[in-house]
Parts: structure tokens; sequence; C-alpha cells
């Protein structure tokens, strides 16, 4: 018998020393490098975070003009590549389209030499750039609509709405988008930040590491728990229909999505800046139902399970927010990818800084000395 002990799901294990991104689960906290991620949503630029984040310090004015220039430089994608995007199945997932790009990027522009210091920061700009345009491309190719060029003169959050839907956001809207870019930007030792410093442990290249992290996020446990989030609340329906539905999942056990959380055991400050957000988007409308079931749902949730430490976490509000800027359900976990881009980026920096790969042990339960029995002896 091994005296090994399994921690389930490594809660509590420190797998990395990390400088990226801090959680205070008790009191709310999140920093990125230090900065707290409602400043950054409130007073920087998804391109400037991104900067921070991947180089540890914000960036100077000089610093952060070139990092636009060379972002704006590396938007475009090949024209092979929207034939591949075109080519996928209208019906397949946005988020397995993004996957599959980026590992076909790869093939475009190897870069197989992760010693090669160069070639590692010419990845990082092509892989936050051309994001957006690979989602953004797929979501119009699939309807049959032309692909359309990224744009110089807008900046990353700007040209993102413009790809999708052919015209400027509002400066509202771009705002809208751009916080909710840098708050889903980095989150610690999360799962597809996890498996990205798995793969890259590995020395495999850039494209296969965040390539392994997108499909790590798509699981509705992590990234997809947006979208299920917004179906939950559409299932529900109506205000009136939150309290018997949600007494219908307690007796079912059915997990709340868009709650709760690993680390957090109070609300998740970033559900508060996407819920401002949403006050934001609805101030100068009627706030529409789905929007008034989810706050409907918070309260009906908070006295049942405020104990456990069960509260909004950020998957929460961003559907409802995303849903009223018009955007398609199912681009929510790639428009979540598009963000975290940058943390899986910065982490797999820092693991390439001291690198040893990843080689946990297991907890070996199975048989031993089994007889081999030829197969005509087999029933
Ligand atoms: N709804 C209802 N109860 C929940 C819950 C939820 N969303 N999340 C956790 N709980 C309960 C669990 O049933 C468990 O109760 P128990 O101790 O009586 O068995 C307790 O809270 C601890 O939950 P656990 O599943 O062990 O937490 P975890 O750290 O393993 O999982 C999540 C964290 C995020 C996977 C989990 O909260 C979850 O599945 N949430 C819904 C999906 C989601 O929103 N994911 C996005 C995360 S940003």
């Amino acid at each position: 018998m091994s005296d090994l002990v399994i921690r389930p799901g490594l809660a509590d294990v420190p797998v990395a020393e990390s400088a990226v991104s801090f959680i205070d689960g008790q009191r709310a906290r999140l920093e990125y490098r230090g900065i707290a991620a409602e400043t950054l949503a409130r007073e920087s630029s998804f391109e400037e975070t991104s900067w921070l984040l991947i180089k540890g310090e914000l960036p100077t004015q000089r610093q952060l003009a070139d990092f636009h220039r060379e972002l704006r430089a590396r938007r475009k994608i090949k024209y092979k590549l929207k034939d591949i995007l075109r080519n996928m199945p209208e019906s397949g997932h946005p988020l397995d389209a993004l996957q599959s790009s980026v590992m076909a990027m790869g093939m475009f522009y190897p870069s197989r030499d992760i010693t090669n210091a160069e070639s590692n920061w010419e990845a990082t700009l092509r892989l936050i750039a051309s994001l957006p345009t690979l989602v953004a491309a797929y979501a119009r190719a699939r309807n049959g609509d032309e692909i359309l060029d990224p744009r110089d003169d807008l900046d990353h959050a700007a040209n993102f709405y413009y790809m999708l839907f052919g015209k400027e956001p509002t400066p509202a809207v771009r705002k809208v988008i751009d916080a909710a870019l840098i708050i889903h930007a980095e989150h610690t030792m999360n799962a597809s930040t996890f498996t990205a410093r798995v793969t890259g442990s590995t020395l495999a290249n850039p494209y296969s590491v965040i390539a392994s992290a997108i499909g790590s996020l798509s699981g509705p446990l992590h990234g997809g728990a947006n979208e299920e989030a917004l179906h939950m609340f559409k299932q529900i329906g109506t205000v009136a229909n939150v309290r018997p539905w949600f007494e219908k999942a307690q007796a079912s056990k059915a997990k709340i999505m868009g709650m709760g959380h690993r680390v957090y055991k109070v609300k998740d400050p970033r559900a508060t800046v996407v819920q401002d957000l949403a006050e934001n988007v609805f101030a100068e409308t009627e706030k529409p139902e789905i929007y008034r079931v989810a706050l409907e749902l918070e309260k009906a949730v908070d006295p049942v399970y405020g104990s456990k430490g069960v509260f909004p976490n950020v998957d929460f509000f961003s559907g409802v927010v995303y849903e009223a800027l018009g955007i398609p359900t199912d681009l929510f976990t790639p428009i979540f990818a598009i963000a975290r881009v940058s943390g899986w980026l910065a982490h797999w920096t820092e693991q390439l800084k001291n690198n040893r790969i990843y080689r946990p042990e297991q907890v070996y339960v199975g048989k031993n000395d089994q007889p081999y029995i030829p197969l005509e002896q087999r029933p």
C-alpha cells in the first residue's frame, strides 16, 4: 500500500512559485503583479494589462506605444487560415475552432526553439494579437458572412467588436469589452493556466501551450460556465420562477452555474466588476429579464449556500453583459480565451525561467502480476 496521499483536484497543493497574480479568497482581493484587478479594469487597457502580466511592470509610455504597434502589425491572419476556418463545420463550437486554428497557426509560424527569447516574444505578440481575429473570422464564416480584416486605427477591444459586427462600438461598449478582457486576463493557478504550464514544461512550442490551455478552458466547470449560467437564466425564464426553480435545483443537488469557487469563499471581486459593467450597460435601458433573474437567484442562493462560501463568480454576470451587447452565447468562452491568453503567456514565460517538467506521482490501485490468457481460452 502506498503512503502517498492524494489531494483531489490538487486542492491546496502548490505546483509553482509565481509572481504573476495573487488572490485573497477571504478578502475578495485579486491583484495582477500587485495591482488590484478592479483598478486595472477601471483605469487600464487590455494591452497595457497584458504587458504588465507578461513583463512584470507597467510599461513606460514608449514601451506601450511600441507594444500597440507590434500587436496591430500581427492581427491579420494568413488567407490559408481563413480557408481553414471557412471549411470548419458551421455547427461546431467556436472554441474548438479557436483551439484548432491556434494549432494550425503554429504550423505557419514555427517557433520550436523555446530557448530563443526573440522567437518566444514574437509568438507572444502573435498569439495575443490574432486570437480576436480567429474568433471573429469563424463567427462570421459559419454564417456565410465575409471575414473582415482587422483595422489598425482601433484598439484591441474595439477592433474585435468591429471584426465581429462590421461596425465600431460606441465608446461605452468599447469600455465594457476592454474591462471584461482585463478582468478575465489572469487568475493564478486555475485549470487552464496549470495546463499551459504543464504543456510548457515539456518545452512544447507556444502554440501547443495555448491550444492545450484552450482545451482545458472549454469545460463547464471552468470557462464554459458563463455559457451554462446564461442557459440556466433562460431556462428559469422569469423572476417569479426563480425560487421554485432553485428549490428543485437544491432537491436534485444540481450546481448553480456561475457560483462557487475553489479559492473565493466570498463574492468573487470579478463578479462585482462585471456586475458594475452590467449596471452601466443597462443604465439607459430597462434591465432585461435575465439580469433580473440573475439578481433574484443571487438573493435566493445566499441564505442557503452562503455558509459554504458559494457566491457568484465571474461567470455569473458576464454572459448577461455579453448577451446585452448582442454577442452569441457560444462566443463567451472564446472571448474568455482572448483575454486569458495574456495570463497563460505570462505563466508560460515564468515557467520557462525555472523549468522542470511536470511529472507527478499516482497512487496505483490496480492489479499486479496477472497472467496473460490467450484469446482462444477466454469466453
Ligand atoms: N452550486 C451549489 N453548490 C455548490 C456550488 C454551486 N455552484 N459550488 C460548490 N457548491 C457546494 C458543493 O456542493 C460542496 O458542498 P458539500 O460540501 O456539501 O459537498 C461545497 O459547495 C464545496 O464545493 P466543491 O465542488 O467541493 O468545490 P470545488 O472547489 O471542488 O469546485 C467549482 C469549485 C467552481 C468547480 C464549483 O463551485 C462549481 O462547480 N461551480 C459551478 C461551475 C462554475 O461556475 N465554474 C466557474 C468557476 S470560475
